[in-house]
């Protein structure tokens, strides 16, 4: 049987954790897939770098667009990030050659998404982005096959790990912002440019992206209320506790009459709650459906292990034969969304 061919682009936390499982679960994953999925070419900027894995055996590119064209690439895995440039330009070029795409890239969805899944289903290719919302939690799949059956009335949850080690920590250790916001730079948990953490954009992006499936809607970032962690005081932080309260980053994307409702504010949420209690960098998605009632997802919303499983799941998917639309119906078909304004602060 043939094996899949991935192509990987971008050796950094997630593309080295793709490479690890690759190599230590061969025949597992063949077991799974029922052909056996191999890495055949890799590129990222600096060649000469020391990497965390052993790269001997693959083709290297330079250049990710070469990359993603060459014949020996059946799925060109996008793992380097950034909404424009060489992440958008390669996705591109990949889907033109006639290959599916993984991507992590949540920045690159919530912006080109709508455009990127026409381009593909005009080529008969799928985009998969498991690990682009939520990490390691499987929150794409559930939406887009387990909870297939019903009608989604409401997402919500703690998308962004960052911001939910700031404000537990703060909580925690009676620390201001300032003092854990450096804390956060020093472990190296900052997204290079931290206003994507702390400005609630990188969450903004993985609501939008969910709000999508969910209700069949054009991807509409630009809609999303947006308010990131940079405002919320020790005072704050305490006042809510003396009332029984924990402050979260918290996404709720909801349909209702008015029209599509979707904010990544920080919020008030009952300190005894389950979103109230959720520690460090995990996330916790809540999901609505008619018939299931709710959902509750919990797990590690980032890092090397976490990230590179839920790319793989879609890599496996894809050697088994799925063929689900990017966000779950034809990008065609999906509507344009009413804006409405959240009912309550
Ligand atoms: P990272 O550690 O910064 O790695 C980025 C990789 O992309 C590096 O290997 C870099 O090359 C390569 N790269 C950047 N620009 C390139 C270019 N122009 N041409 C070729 N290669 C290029 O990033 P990451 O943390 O792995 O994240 C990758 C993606 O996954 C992002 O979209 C991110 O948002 C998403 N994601 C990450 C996490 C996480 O926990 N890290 C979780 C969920 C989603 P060099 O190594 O040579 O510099
Ligand atoms: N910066 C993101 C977070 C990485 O902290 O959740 C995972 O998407």
């Amino acid at each position: 049987i043939a094996p899949l061919r991935l192509g990987i682009a971008g050796l950094g936390t997630v593309g080295i954790g793709v490479v690890k499982i690759v190599q230590r679960h061969a025949d597992l994953i063949a077991a799974r897939s029922g052909r056996p999925i191999v890495i055949t070419a890799v590129s990222a900027r600096d060649r000469s770098k020391n990497r965390d894995a052993d790269l001997s055996a693959y083709a290297w590119e330079d250049d990710p667009v070469a990359l993603a064209q060459r014949g020996d690439v059946d799925v060109f895995v996008e793992v380097m990030g950034g909404h424009d440039g060489p992440a958008k330009a390669a996705t591109e070029a990949a889907i033109a050659a006639g290959k599916d795409v993984v991507t992590a890239n949540k920045a690159l969805l919530a912006h080109h998404g709508q455009a990127l899944a026409e381009a593909a289903e005009a080529h008969g290719r799928v985009i998969r982005f498991e690990a682009a919302v939520a990490g390691g939690i499987p929150v794409i799949k559930a939406l887009t096959e387990g909870l297939a059956g019903n009608r989604i009335s409401r997402v919500m949850g703690v998308m962004n790990g960052t911001c939910n080690y700031i404000l537990t920590r703060m909580q925690a250790a009676g620390l201001p912002y300032e003092t854990v916001f450096e804390e956060a730079r020093q472990l190296g948990y900052l997204e290079a440019d931290p206003n994507l953490d702390v400005g609630g954009i990188d969450a903004g992006h993985k609501l939008s992206l969910l709000a999508a499936i969910a209700f069949g809607t054009r991807v509409s970032f630009d809609k999303v209320e947006l308010e990131g962690i940079g405002n919320v005081s020790i005072e704050d932080i305490n006042l809510a506790d003396d009332m029984g309260y924990h402050i979260k980053l918290l996404g709720v994307a909801q349909m209702s009459g008015r029209g599509l409702e979707q904010r990544m504010t920080p919020c008030l949420v009952p300190a005894e709650s389950p979103l109230g209690q959720l520690q460090g960098g995990t996330n916790m998605v809540v999901l609505e459906g008619d018939s299931v009632g709710q959902i509750v997802l919990r797990g590690p919303g980032a890092g090397e292990g976490p990230t590179a499983s839920a790319v793989m799941g879609d890599a496996i998917d894809l050697a088994r034969g799925c063929r689900v639309p990017t966000f779950g119906i034809p990008a065609a078909q999906l509507a344009q969304p009413v804006a409405a304004r959240a009912a309550t602060p």
